[in-house]
């Protein structure tokens, strides 16, 4: 079923720095990511967490960029750029039920998966490249718009990534709905 997908304005108004406040990149994302790390980030639109990613990771880092949208991604990459991170972050245009990841099987050591899992149109089968994409041991968190995800659709989430073969486990579940998925 085609779903709704966050409109490049949007993209802009994600970059908001007052955002930080509510979804400080990292205070989230610190804890899974060490220098040197390969992450994968689907769903980046004009990388709110991306440039942060870059940081954490660092020069011997990567952070593999996916949107289905080129003006998110142009966006991104003038940012990179003008931050000198491009050298570690790869913006990759993918398909909606691409994950764009094939080459990485296996290789990736963390994934954020922001905000992004109810604009995919099929959850299941996106939830299985992740899998795939991963490293033994690596971990992917999935966060998902309280409020705007209704309870049902995040529990459905949950559901198709333990159905995908993600051992899951969730968190700060009366804040937001968080999950961390491993292999
Ligand atoms: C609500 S935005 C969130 C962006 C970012 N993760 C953040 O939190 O700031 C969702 C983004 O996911 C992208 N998107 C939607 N479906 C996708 C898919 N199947 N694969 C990759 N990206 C997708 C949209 O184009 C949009 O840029």
């Amino acid at each position: 079923m085609p779903r709704h997908v966050c409109p490049p304005w949007v993209g802009y108004l994600l970059l908001n720095p007052l955002r930080k406040w509510l979804e400080n990149p990292v205070r989230l994302l610190g804890p899974f990511v060490r220098p040197g790390m390969t992450v994968l980030e689907p769903g980046c639109a004009m990388g709110y967490f991306t440039l942060p990613l870059a940081r954490m990771v660092g020069p011997e880092g990567r952070v593999v960029a996916t949107d289905i949208q080129a003006a998110m991604l142009d966006r991104l990459r003038r940012r990179a750029a003008r931050a000198n991170l491009a050298d570690r972050i790869e913006c990759r245009l993918t398909g909606a039920d691409d994950l764009g990841a094939d080459d990485l099987e296996g290789q990736v050591d963390f994934a954020a998966v922001i905000h992004v899992v109810h604009e995919v149109p099929d959850a299941g089968r996106f939830l299985g490249n992740l899998l795939r994409a991963l490293r033994p041991g690596g971990r992917a968190l999935v966060v998902e718009p309280k409020g705007h995800v209704a309870e049902a659709d995040f529990e459905a989430t949950r559901e198709a990534a333990h159905t995908a073969g993600f051992a899951v486990q969730e968190f700060d579940l009366a804040r937001r709905c968080m999950a961390l998925l491993r292999p």
